[in-house]
């Protein structure tokens, strides 16, 4: 049995024809750049996610970029963001020419550890930008009650990511959000969104994603170009009704891995989620600690089944953002995960049965089987 990591043809079987139909409508009008069908996935996806304000973008790296500028980051700022994370995290502050701070990880959330992080603020820190990674929203509520400045969520990775039944995305200043096909609402292609509670900062992402443009070819301020492309608008649009059930399946997925990993008594070799209730976690990835990784990620592929490593390199510890961290050692936790970590396969339309058998062969690497 072949069990891949992530399969997005298994979700477009069933989605396909109502897909094709949107796309044609989009055709039909002929407005690909902008138009009804890019306001209409703002207005759907605001109310989904709570929040006044969505803009759609390009991308979530570019999400980032814009939600930063639009909070006036620039040089000489600091910005507080996690080590553990995707690039694009710490990129995005260093193409508004501030500079990163990083900020070591709580090793059973993945998360940014909040007291940590705020006693890395100084007087040149802008914003801090926790990231709600694989899915696991970050506790904003000790980061707000202990810096007044703006809070910038990368939530690339948890679009409906609840804490204490309030969703992800309209909780800090600002909120980025991804919709690469992988992600928990993905697009067939690139896509990115920028959501805020506050009118003048929607404004001057509006702006800012198309040049910075205030009326046609007048121009503000410098910005880029970056706007959701019509088609995918249409495509997140046809998916966004059902986000709710497929972070429900990824849940209902986690769980039985946690079941089986504790019915082989696994407990010692693999470190899995324990998710406290009040946290409404998605799961867009179903990443574990283990001893003994690279082998047991060999055992895996042996027998068919896909995993990944997220994420084999810190950010302080990355050639093009090194300058900015302390070296080896200086962020022990992040670095502990990078050699530990293990994302096992997750995806909504996963069976019962292929969960089982990687659990099991899981087990078998570790003599328990
Ligand atoms: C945590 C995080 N931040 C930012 C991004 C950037 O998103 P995109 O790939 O859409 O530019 C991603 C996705 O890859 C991500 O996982």
């Amino acid at each position: 049995m072949r069990i891949p990591a992530f399969d997005l043809t298994r979700q477009l079987g069933e989605l396909g024809d109502a897909i094709r139909a949107a796309m044609a409508s989009v055709m039909e009008t002929g407005q690909f750049i902008l138009g009804p069908a890019v306001a209409a996935f703002e207005t759907e996806v605001a109310a989904w996610l709570g929040v006044e304000h969505a803009i759609g973008v390009a991308n979530g790296s570019d999400a980032l970029y814009l939600a930063l500028k639009a909070l006036g980051v620039g040089p000489g700022d600091e910005v507080i963001v996690p080590a553990f994370t995707f690039f694009a995290t710490a990129g995005s502050v260093v193409r508004c020419g501030a500079r990163p701070v990083f900020t070591d990880i709580d090793l059973d959330t993945f998360n940014m550890e909040p007291e940590e992080a705020l006693s890395r603020v100084t007087p040149r820190t802008r914003a801090i930008l926790p990231v709600h990674l694989f899915g696991w929203p970050c506790d904003l509520d000790r980061l707000r009650e202990g810096f007044s400045g703006p809070v910038v969520e990368d939530a690339a990775q948890a679009f409906g990511a609840e804490w204490a039944g309030r969703r992800v995305g309209g909780w800090g200043t600002v909120g980025c959000f991804s919709f690469f096909p992988t992600k928990n609402l993905g697009a067939l292609g690139d896509g990115g969104l920028v959501t805020t509670r506050d009118a003048d900062l929607a404004a001057r992402v509006r702006r800012l994603r198309v040049h910075g443009a205030t009326q046609k070819y007048v121009h503000a301020e410098v910005g880029i170009n970056s706007r959701l492309d019509a088609l995918q608008a249409a495509v997140l649009s046809v998916k966004l009704p059902r986000v709710a059930a497929w972070n429900q399946r990824r849940a209902a997925i986690a769980a039985r891995y946690a079941a089986g990993f504790s019915a082989f008594g696994l407990g010692e070799v693999v470190a899995w989620p324990r998710v406290p209730a009040e946290v409404g976690h998605v799961f867009h990835q179903y990443t574990v600690r283990v001893a003994d990784r690279d082998r047991l990620r060999q055992h895996l592929a042996q027998h068919g089944v896909e995993t990944a490593v997220y994420y084999p390199l810190p950010l302080h510890l990355q050639p093009a953002l090194a300058e900015y961290g302390e070296g080896p050692g200086s962020l022990p936790r992040a670095e502990a995960a990078c050699q530990t970590v293990l994302s096992l396969p997750m995806f909504p339309e996963l069976t019962d049965a292929e969960v089982d058998r990687v659990v099991e062969l899981v087990a078998a690497f570790y003599g328990k089987a």
